[in-house]
């Protein structure tokens, strides 16, 4: 009993020191997989024991008091927090638990929607018009952010009233996420980047950090979003389920996500559902880290009541988490293609969202330095979609002092080579272009799918062909013969042939995927088509000038979408008389692609999109891919330089400052029109 005593004490200390940590300071020192897992320990021992279980439990709050700085707001109801579940096997428990709970069970279905990983926070409206936010804080008394809230323009300031006549309610209190889109956290923490101001660790945080602004003219600048997902107190129209409630927010002109609010009638529906967010998860353009389920029934709701601090009629599944606690074991260099040297973390092996991870990137030495990470540093490591993981930060507080601070070596560890550091970049480099490491890299980059696309040339065989001798640039693997590829170690006949096969019909691509493949710093996929077309031919990207490249608006000269820099790069590429050798060699072996006449005429090609509202005939997911395959470009604000803007249902500010600038709009259909006008050109 004694030890359980102890364990439950020592729980509650640590439970208390993450929340303050992460509701007050906005500043975690571990992941949240692992704070889940000590909450769920001490509340399986009070469940054990709960004659240990005492008032000032964490359990028995919501969070952390709000910070003094902002005026406290009651909350009439208060702000409940969700019951957490892991494994369908939670889920089916859940499902039972209300069946058990209601008795002779009547009918009832599950709604199942997206968990947003933003800041929960409650709107008033009285008689219809917009008059209080505040923040969760503890549950009870939350921090007054009227003035913030009313700067996010997807916050109506009056509610509208519906056409089919549902009266207005006298009082609701709505509550919601608040939270930042992926796209714009990137460009927000670029331009904060860029002003030498810190960068948010995570679009939460940014959210957080967003709204709890002392200034409202700060938070107005912040892209802040906001889904609604529920109700305090409402005095007003009644409805029978919650997602008759949430489509009537909706008509009320409340941001509701009723598009992925599914309403399921069975645990195996729900289990589903869950599933098949959890595989679109990083596929939504804002950051979603699980799948609430509530009883959709209000009256079985009310019934079901709630425990201390969560409703019994929902729960949250979270998702696997995407950040985990490890412990550097060692740091070591990698030289990239572009002899950039980017400092890895061999990691103790851990299970991110199902996969084992053993290394993660720390970017560069400034990133080192400012997060003070060390070899033997316990740190959090974060893998999110198909992003390379990365070390997020070091655990201070863990250092035991055996942890050694890393330095960036002077010479380049595969070729020795000084490294040397241009002005005004972060990346140290090696400066030698026949570094093996580069040579390989180059390889690899060259075959690659976007480039090349030689199917069957993966990264191990592009290495043993290097290794062997076999190949040292890019035209040697036009070059190559059967004999020479059956005298690689684990290749059958057949797969020699296959492989044969590739590089031959590789021969055939198109400018754009050549000049993206010779690997030319600054040049991605996107810049090596805009070059291609407006180019047209080889000939002339090679021999153009500096000013015929970069981008002049005044002048109308150069290349939309290219800058000095990229512009100096390609020039110097194109003089190196190594890469001219390499370029008259491949054309030598046969390589060839359709050259484009003139600039191309289509009206997508080169053009900035940012889209608005809800599409109704795609998703936005579509609309986006759509725009890319044909060489447009999205971006998540409105500005001088957008070109056109996709307006869909109850579209946002967006759609007002488009129209004060003038900036072209178009309807769904529209954009179809336009779509078809580019692939007939
Ligand atoms: S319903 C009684 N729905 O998750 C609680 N909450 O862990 C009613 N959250 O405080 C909340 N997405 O901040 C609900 N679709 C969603 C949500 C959601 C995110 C947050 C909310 C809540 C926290 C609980």
């Amino acid at each position: 009993m004694e030890k359980v005593i102890k364990e439950i004490e020592d729980l509650r200390k640590k439970i208390r020191f993450h929340d303050h940590r992460y509701y007050v300071l906005d500043d975690p020192v571990i992941a949240d997989a692992e704070y889940d897992r000590f909450f769920q320990r001490l509340l399986a021992l009070e469940g054990l024991y709960t004659e240990l279980v005492t008032p000032d439990s964490p359990t028995q709050r919501v969070g952390a008091r709000p910070k003094e700085t902002f005026l406290e707001v009651e909350h009439r109801f208060p702000m409940l927090s969700l019951a957490n579940g892991f494994k369908d096997q939670d889920i089916r428990d859940f499902g039972a638990r209300v069946v058990r709970f209601l008795g002779h069970s009547p009918a009832f279905e599950y709604t199942v929607e997206p968990k947003y990983d933003g800041l929960a926070v409650e709107l008033v409206f009285e008689k219809g018009v917009f008059v209080k936010a505040s923040t969760r804080g503890d549950g009870y008394v939350g921090e007054d952010v009227t003035g913030n809230v009313r700067t996010i323009s997807a916050v109506p300031l009056a509610l509208i009233a519906t056409k089919q006549g549902v009266p207005l309610p006298d009082l609701l209190e709505v509550r919601g996420e608040v939270y930042i889109e992926k796209e714009a956290f990137e460009t927000l923490n670029r331009n904060r980047v860029e002003m030498n101001l810190p960068a948010f660790a995570n679009p939460r945080n940014a959210a957080a950090g967003s709204l709890r602004q002392l200034d409202p003219a700060v938070t107005s600048k912040r892209p802040l979003n906001i889904f609604c997902y529920g109700i305090g107190e409402a005095i007003g129209p009644e409805f029978d389920t919650y997602h008759e409630l949430m489509i009537c927010l909706k008509e009320w002109g409340l941001r509701v996500n009723s598009k992925y609010i599914n309403v399921c009638r069975t645990i195996d529906e729900v289990i589903e559902y869950c599933h098949r967010l959890e595989e679109k998860r990083f596929r939504f353009p804002y950051e979603i880290d699980g799948a609430v389920i509530k009883i959709n029934q209000l009256k079985l709701q009310a019934r079901l009541g709630q425990k201390s601090r969560s409703p019994r009629w929902a729960l949250a599944y979270k998702f696997s988490p995407t950040q985990e606690t490890s412990r550097i074991v060692k740091i070591d260099v990698q030289v990239g293609r572009t002899g950039a040297l980017t400092p890895v973390a061999y990691l103790e092996p851990v299970e991110i969202g199902g996969v084992v991870v053993k290394r993660a990137t720390l970017h560069n030495q400034e990133e080192i330095q400012k997060k003070d990470i060390r070899e033997l540093d316990t740190v959090i490591v974060q893998r999110a979609g198909d992003v390379i993981p990365a070390v997020v930060k070091s655990i201070k507080s863990k250092r035991t002092g055996q942890e050694k601070r890393f330095a960036m070596p002077a010479h380049c560890p595969v070729c020795g080579s000084k490294v040397v550091r241009k002005e005004g970049e972060v990346v140290l480099r090696c400066p030698n272009p026949d570094c093996p490491a580069q040579v390989k890299g180059s390889l690899k980059h060259f075959v690659s799918r976007g480039a090349m696309n030689i199917d069957g040339l993966g990264d191990k065989i592009v290495s043993q062909m290097i290794e062997k001798g076999m190949i040292h640039e890019e035209a040697d693997i036009y070059a190559l013969t059967l004999e020479d590829l059956v005298k690689l170690d684990k290749i059958e006949e057949k797969s020699a042939k296959n492989l044969m096969m590739s590089i031959q019909t590789s021969k055939k691509t198109t400018l754009g995927k050549f000049i993206y493949a010779l690997g030319i710093r600054h040049v991605g996929e996107h810049i090596a088509e805009l070059i291609s077309r407006h180019f047209g031919i080889l000939d002339r990207i090679q021999k153009a000038k500096l000013e015929e490249l970069k981008y002049k608006k005044s002048e109308g000269t150069g290349v939309k979408g290219i800058g000095k820099e990229i512009a100096k790069s390609i020039v110097s590429y194109f003089e190196d008389e190594a890469n001219k050798e390499n370029i008259r060699r491949l054309i030598d072996a046969g390589v060839c692609f359709e050259e484009i006449s003139g600039p191309s005429p289509s009206p997508v090609f080169g053009k900035i999109f940012v889209i608005t509202g809800s599409l109704s005939s795609m998703k936005r997911s579509e609309c986006k891919e759509m725009i890319i395959r044909r060489g447009g470009r999205l971006a998540s604000s409105v500005s001088h330089s957008t070109d056109y803007v996709v307006v869909g249902e109850s579209p946002g500010e967006k759609l007002e400052k488009a129209r004060s600038l003038g900036i072209p709009l178009l309807e769904e259909k529209d954009f179809f029109t336009l779509l078809e006008r580019s692939s007939n050109s």
